[in-house]
C-alpha cells in the first residue's frame, strides 16, 4: 500500500527560482539586473542585509534608490517580499514606501516576514558609537599596498546592521517584526534591552569621548507603535507564502544585497557586513531550499569598488582611479561616501562565483572603462612569505589579504562610446577580448552586459553564439 509520503507531489524539476547576487564588494548593479529580469517572475525577494543596501534602478530617466524594498516593486502586480533574514528599520521602510507612492509606484505588493528582525534606535546608536570607539582604540594602519590594516573601524554604513544581527544571535533582547505589533511582549523585551544597552552605550561613548544616548522602554514604544500600525497589514509568514507560490509553479526571484566578499562567513572578515550575502544565504534567509534555485546570476562590475575599510588588492590611488570614480559615479547610494576603486580582480570573482554556484554572469558598467589606454585584470596574487608565493585562490581573511599583491594580465583598452551598442558582436574588439578573458578565468558564461545605467542599456547575449 502506498504511504502518504508517496502521494506528495514532487517539487518542479530543477526548481523555479533565480537568484541575483553580487560577486564583489557590493554596488555591482544588482538593482539594475533585478529590474531587467523581474518581468519573468511573480515575486522578488530580499533575504539578507537591511538598509545598508542601496540598489539603484533607472527607468525612463528616473532614478530610484531602494534600500529595503525589493527592486521588483517597480512592476505593478508583483509581490515584493522581505524575508526573515532581513533586518528591517521601520522608519526607513516607511519612508521608502511613502517616497515610492509619491512617485506613483503601487506598493501594495509589499510583504514583510513576521520573523524579520527590527533595527531599533539603540542599534543605530551602538553602530555609530562602536565605530567611533574602534577608531579611538587606534586603528587602520595602512599596509604595504595602501589598504587599511588590522584593527580600527569597519567603516560601516551606521544603519545598525551589525548590532541588530548581534541581538538576533543573542536572542533575548531581539525584536522581530511580529513583536513590534504585539505591545505587551514588546514592552517586556524593551525593559530587558534598555537595561542591557544603556550601560553598554555609556561605555562605548566614554571610549569614544562623546555623550551617550540613553533609551527608555516608554520612549521606544511611543516611537514604535505608530510605525507598527502602518506596517501591520504587510506582515505575513513569508516562508509559507513562498512555498505556496513554488507549489503553484510560480517563479521567484531572489535579490541579493551587499555581496560575496562582504559575507560574514566567506568575505574579507572582519571587514564585512553581518549577513550571508551569497546565494548560500537564501535557504536560511527566506526558507527556500537551495535545491529550488535553478539559476544564479552573478553580477560583476567591470572593475572593482569598495566602500568602507578592508583590503581591496587592486586599489588604484592614482588619476586612473579618479577617472573611473567620476565616470562610474562611484559615490555610495546609501551613504554618499566616495567608493574606493580598483582594477577588476578575477581571483576574487572566481571565488565568489564558486560560492554562489553562479550559472551566468552579468558584467556591468563596461561603458565606464571606455577611454582607458590599458586595462588591467588581476588573475593571481603574490603572497609575501607565502608557500607557494603565487596563488590563484582568494584569501578570505581581511588581514592576510591586505598583504597580498595583485599580479596583472594587461589588455589593450578601447576608446569607442559603447552606450548604444546592443550586441556583443558590435562591441570593439578590445572590449570583447576583455569579456572573453572574464569568461575564461571565471569559467561561467556572460549573459548580460551593462553599457549604461538605464533599463535598456544592456546587451543580452545569445546562449548559442556567445554573442
Ligand atoms: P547595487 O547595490 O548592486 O544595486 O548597485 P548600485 O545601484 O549601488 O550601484 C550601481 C550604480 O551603477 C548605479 O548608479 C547604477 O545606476 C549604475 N549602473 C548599473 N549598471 C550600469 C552600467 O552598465 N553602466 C553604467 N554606467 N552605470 C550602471
Ligand atoms: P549593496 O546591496 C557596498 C559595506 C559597508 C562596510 C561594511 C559593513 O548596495 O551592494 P554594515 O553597515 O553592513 O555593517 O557595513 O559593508 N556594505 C556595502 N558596501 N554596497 C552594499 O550594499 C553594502 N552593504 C554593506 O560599506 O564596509
Ligand atoms: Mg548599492
Amino acid at each position: 500500500m502506498a504511504s502518504k509520503i508517496d502521494e506528495t507531489p514532487a517539487a518542479p524539476a530543477g526548481g523555479l527560482c533565480t537568484a541575483v547576487v553580487g560577486l564583489q564588494w557590493g554596488d555591482e548593479g544588482k538593482g539594475k539586473v533585478v529590474d531587467l529580469i523581474a518581468p519573468r517572475f511573480d515575486a522578488v525577494v530580499r533575504y539578507n542585509g537591511g538598509a545598508n543596501a542601496g540598489h539603484s534602478v533607472v527607468v525612463q530617466g528616473e532614478r530610484y534608490a531602494l534600500h529595503l524594498i525589493p527592486s521588483g516593486i517597480l512592476y505593478p502586480g508583483k509581490l515584493a517580499v522581505i524575508g526573515n533574514g532581513v533586518v528591517v528599520d521601520p522608519e526607513v521602510i516607511l519612508q521608502e514606501i511613502e517616497g515610492l507612492q509619491a512617485r506613483g509606484v503601487d506598493t501594495s505588493g509589499l510583504v514583510i516576514s513576521d520573523r524579520a528582525h527590527v533595527v531599533m534606535p539603540y542599534h543605530k546608536a551602538e553602530d555609530e558609537l562602536r565605530e567611533l570607539a574602534l577608531t579611538a582604540y587606534g586603528g587602520n594602519p595602512v599596509t604595504a599596498n595602501g589598504a587599511p590594516g588590522a584593527g580600527g573601524s569597519i567603516g560601516t554604513t551606521k544603519r545598525g546592521i551589525g548590532p541588530c544581527y548581534a541581538d538576533k544571535a543573542q536572542r533575548a533582547t531581539a525584536v522581530r517584526i511580529a513583536d513590534l505589533i504585539r505591545p505587551d511582549l514588546l514592552r517586556q523585551k524593551l525593559i530587558l534591552a534598555c537595561g542591557i544597552k544603556n550601560p553598554m552605550l555609556r561605555g562605548l561613548a566614554a571610549d569614544a569621548g562623546v555623550e551617550a544616548p540613553q533609551f527608555t522602554p516608554d520612549e521606544i514604544i511611543a516611537w514604535a507603535t505608530p510605525l507598527a500600525e502602518r506596517l501591520r497589514d504587510s506582515v505575513r509568514d513569508t516562508t509559507y507564502l513562498l512555498h505556496d507560490l513554488r507549489a503553484a509553479g510560480r517563479p521567484i526571484l531572489f535579490e541579493g544585497a551587499n555581496a560575496a566578499l562582504l559575507d560574514v562567513d566567506h568575505g574579507t572578515y572582519p571587514y564585512v557586513t553581518s549577513s550571508s550575502c551569497t546565494a548560500l544565504g537564501i535557504p536560511a534567509g527566506a526558507g527556500v531550499p537551495g535545491s529550488q534555485i535553478a539559476e544564479v546570476i552573478g553580477v560583476v562590475k567591470a572593475y572593482s569598488t569598495r566602500v568602507g575599510n578592508g583590503p581591496l588588492p587592486t586599489e588604484l590611488h592614482d588619476a586612473t582611479g579618479e577617472t573611473i570614480r567620476q565616470r562610474g559615479r562611484e559615490f555610495g547610494t546609501t551613504t554618499g561616501r566616495p567608493r574606493r576603486v580598483g582594477w577588476l580582480d578575477l581571483v576574487a570573482v572566481r571565488y565568489s562565483a564558486m560560492l554562489s554556484g553562479a550559472t551566468s554572469l552579468a558584467v556591468t558598467l563596461l561603458d565606464v572603462l571606455s577611454g582607458l589606454p590599458r586595462l588591467r585584470v588581476c588573475t593571481r596574487y603574490e603572497v609575501p612569505g607565502g608557500e607557494p608565493s603565487m596563488t590563484d585562490r582568494f584569501i578570505p581573511d581581511g588581514d592576510l589579504l591586505a598583504e597580498a599583491r595583485p599580479v596583472y594580465t594587461d589588455l589593450p583598452g578601447f576608446t569607442e562610446d559603447i552606450t548604444n551598442v546592443r550586441s556583443r558582436a558590435d562591441l570593439p574588439a578590445a572590449a570583447r577580448a576583455y569579456l572573453d578573458l572574464i569568461e575564461e578565468v571565471v569559467g561561467v558564461p556572460i549573459r548580460l552586459i551593462g553599457v549604461g545605467p538605464a533599463r535598456d542599456q544592456v546587451i543580452i547575449c545569445d546562449e548559442t553564439s556567445g554573442g
